[in-house]
Formats: C-alpha cells, sequence, structure tokens
C-alpha cells in the first residue's frame, strides 16, 4: 500500500503503516537455526495484542516514502489461504486482538474477503489498511458481510497533481471514489496522509479536504525515514519552519472542528530530542507477517543482521512469541548499552527503535540517535541540517541530489543486487 509514516510507538492507538511479493531466493534470515540463548534474565513477556498481517509486496503504487523493504523483489513467495489462516488462529490462541491488514496492497490478494471473515470469526478486531485502489461495490459488501470493523484510507495529498506524483500513479479520483464507498457502507472514515516537504505546505487543503470528506479520524504522519523512505530522506525531509507552520494550522483546524473530527499529528523523529517508544518494545505488543510468512517484532526488523527469524511454515507462533531467540533478542534491558542501561528513562522509551539504531549507527544494540544522550545524535542533527538547507535551495537556484527514487520492482531488483547477496542493507550511515 502507499502507506509510510509513523512506525508504530502504541500500535493499538494507531494504525500504523506496511507490504511484499516473492521470488526464490530464501535469506539466512528465513531458515530456523538456533542461535543466542534466551538468557534466564529475559523476562517472560505477556501476550502479545497487535498483528500485523502484511498480506503482500505487490502494490500498484509506487510510493516514494514507503516503508516496505527496499529489496522485496528477493523475497520468498506468499503465504497461501491456508498458511495465513494458520498464522491467524495461532496469534489469535496467545492473545492477539487486533489484526491489520497490510501489504503491499492487500487488496491485491483476490482471498482478502476469507481471510477477513475468518478472522472475525476467530474474534479479531480487523482493520483493513489500505491505498483504496482495487476497493469497489462487490467487495466493500462482502468485507461488510464479513464483518471488517475498520478502513483506514490513504490520499498522499489534497492535490491530484502532487498525490499521482508521490505514488507514480493516476489514482486521486479513485481514491475519492472510494472515499465515498467508505461512508456509503456506514465504516468510520479514517484518513491516512503521510507528510513530507513536498506537500506539508497543503496542510491547510488537506484539512479542508478531510473536512469535505467528512473524516472522523485522521492522521497527518509525517514521513519517518525507513524503507525507500530513507533513501529518498534528502527529497523529503521537511525544515523545521514548515513542521511549525503545518502544527500550528493543525492546531488552529483542530480548534475549530471540535469534536467533530480527532486529528494525530505525528512529528518526524528527527525533530524530536527523546526517541518513540517504537512497537511499545521489542516483542511486547506487538507481531508482523510478512508475506512470505516471515514473523517480526517490528515491519522492519528484517533488515537486522545476526538474527534469524522465525516463519510460520515452520514454527508454531506460540513458540514464535514466547521462545524463540528472535522475539526475546531485545527483550528487557540486558542487552543495552549505556547510556541506555543507566538511563532512568529506559522503562518508557526501550532506548528507542532498533531499527533505526541499525540504520543509522550500525548497531541495533546501540541507542537510537534520535536521543540527544546517544554518541550518535550528531547524524540526526546533520541529517536535520541538510534539510534546512535543501529546503532553502527549494526557493533558490535549484540543488542536484539524487534523484527521487520511486518504490517499484525494477527499482527493487537494482537495489536488491547493490547490496548482495547478504543480507546487507543500504543505509545512509
Ligand atoms: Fe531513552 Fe536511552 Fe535516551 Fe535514556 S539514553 S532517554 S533510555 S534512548
Ligand atoms: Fe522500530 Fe523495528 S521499526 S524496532
Amino acid at each position: 500500500m502507499d502507506k509510510a509514516g509513523s512506525v508504530p510507538s502504541t500500535p493499538l492507538e494507531r494504525g500504523g503503516p506496511f507490504d511484499h511479493p516473492g521470488s526464490s531466493i530464501q535469506s539466512q534470515s528465513q531458515m530456523l537455526a538456533p542461535e543466542t540463548p534466551v538468557t534466564p534474565a529475559t523476562p517472560r513477556p505477556n501476550n502479545p495484542l497487535w498483528l500485523l498481517a502484511e498480506v503482500t509486496y505487490k502494490c500498484p503504487l509506487h510510493c516514494v516514502f514507503c516503508f516496505n523493504p527496499i529489496d522485496y523483489t528477493r523475497y520468498g513467495t506468499e503465504l497461501t489461504t491456508d498458511e495465513w489462516l494458520k498464522a491467524l488462529r495461532e496469534s489469535r490462541e496467545i492473545g492477539a486482538t487486533q489484526l491489520g491488514f497490510s501489504g503491499g496492497e492487500p487488496l491485491v490478494r483476490d482471498d482478502l474477503e476469507i481471510l477477513v471473515s475468518e478472522s472475525r470469526k476467530m474474534g479479531y478486531y480487523t482493520n483493513l489498511i489500505t491505498s483504496g485502489i482495487g476497493l469497489n461495490e462487490k467487495r466493500i459488501a462482502a468485507f461488510k458481510d464479513g464483518g471488517l470493523d475498520h478502513i483506514q484510507l490513504s490520499f498522499q495529498d489534497s492535490t491530484r497533481e502532487m498525490n499521482d506524483f508521490i505514488s507514480s500513479t493516476r489514482t486521486f479520483e479513485l481514491k475519492s471514489k472510494v472515499a465515498k464507498l467508505i461512508k456509503q457502507y456506514e465504516y468510520p472514515m479514517v484518513l491516512n496522509v503521510v507528510l513530507h516537504r513536498l506537500n506539508i505546505d497543503h496542510i491547510q487543503e488537506i484539512l479542508d479536504m478531510a473536512e469535505k470528506m467528512e473524516v472522523e479520524y485522521l492522521e497527518l504522519a509525517n514521513t519517518q525515514y525507513y524503507g525507500w523512505a530513507l533513501l529518498n530522506r534528502d527529497h523529503l525531509m521537511p525544515s523545521r519552519e514548515q513542521l511549525q507552520r503545518a502544527e500550528e494550522i493543525t492546531n488552529a483546524f483542530r480548534a475549530r472542528i471540535g469534536d467533530k473530527m480527532k486529528i494525530y499529528f505525528v512529528v518526524p523523529d528527527y525533530y524530536e530530542n527523546r526517541p518513540k517508544a517504537c512497537v511499545n518494545g521489542w516483542g511486547s505488543v506487538f507481531i508482523t507477517v510478512t508475506a512470505d510468512g516471515l514473523v517480526l517484532p517490528c515491519h522492519e526488523a528484517r533488515q537486522l543482521p545476526g538474527i534469524t527469524f522465525p516463519n510460520v511454515r515452520d514454527a508454531d507462533m506460540k513458540w514464535i512469541w514466547y521462545d524463540s531467540p528472535a522475539f526475546n533478542k531485545y527483550r528487557g534491558d540486558s542487552w543495552m548499552k549505556e547510556p541506555c542501561r543507566s538511563c532512568p528513562n529506559k522503562a518508557r522509551d526501550f532506548g528507542g527503535c532498533r531499527c533505526q539504531a541499525f540504520m543509522l549507527t550500525g548497531d541495533a544494540a546501540n541507542t537510537d540517535p534520535v536521543c540527544d544522550l546517544s554518541p550518535h545524535h550528531h547524524v540526526v542533527l546533520e541529517a536535520v541540517d541538510k534539510a534546512q538547507q535543501q529546503s532553502k535551495a527549494a526557493t533558490t537556484p535549484a540543488k542536484p541530489i539524487i534523484p527521487i527514487m520511486y518504490r517499484d520492482d525494477k527499482n527493487s531488483r537494482k537495489l536488491s543486487e547493490e547490496m548482495g547477496a547478504e543480507n546487507k542493507t543500504v543505509s545512509t550511515v
């Protein structure tokens, strides 16, 4: 899907975004093998609450801020319907209750109606996280019959031009029709718009569009820099002035609209000085199952080296959640380094995001460099400084930067080759 902005710090509050397809390469990270034993000091976790089903990496859109792994074209074949039902059943048995169908674009799968209705029977609260492309009257009626609880629709902008530019498709009109269908079928109108340098100045128009669409919940999620968004960070990061203006306009709109619309404005991590409690802590409440069956504690973890993530084809979810070395790797605090280890905030933010720590410092056990106590915090400050410069350059003569990179199969194949056969990542370190 054309998802993107927020890595959910509290997934129960924010329907996070997310997607994948399959080639035949089975990476190291997909094979089950023993590794670091679970230390006795690792606390026994509670049950999971939130399951994100990334049912496919296929997507008709090509958003430049997509969360999906950039090497998605080298992953294995997609799970079958039965394999998905096994994963859903086993996750429900160990306590997961909130289920998000995401992708890629989940509507690409023609068994989505079955997955929705079966998971509803299992007792899940179900959420479809979608670009809207592929949602027609027949399908939404089937979802309604099957008990789908919630649909989160994304738009890229209030203007056709920017919506279509960012996704490299002509989808604005289609999305507008889907928004009407969602209303017609009496779903709460939940709209997600990912913000970045290229659209954040349209904030007033985006809010006006939401009001016109009778949106009840609006997520204005500033891009977080993972996956394709990290590649395109120099194009996407807004300046501090842009952010402040957007927040002011949003607050004024909030004051006027009152309870009619609930608005979440998610600030980009890079402009904070303390990190988010990413996914509420590793292996704490959140599970992602990827299109090819890998089970992850967050939707970005696949890139982390030295961890063997289990696959639902080979193991049951109970073992994966409670006992797999991968899910225990960053539970508790025995893995932490300084300054987190002796920091009073560690129980609140868990040292931030493991994936961001890896992407920006090369070691997932480091403090998330968003934290101003991190010895690597300068990496974030430099990116912010660059954004200020780029933003000024945009209003004077254009400054050449690496061309924007669309999320598509061709680019993914090229980047996969650059990453090589090993599980390397293209990073900014
Ligand atoms: Fe959080 Fe670690 Fe920073 Fe302390 S040092 S505030 S625990 S990230
Ligand atoms: Fe934050 Fe992986 S995305 S821990």
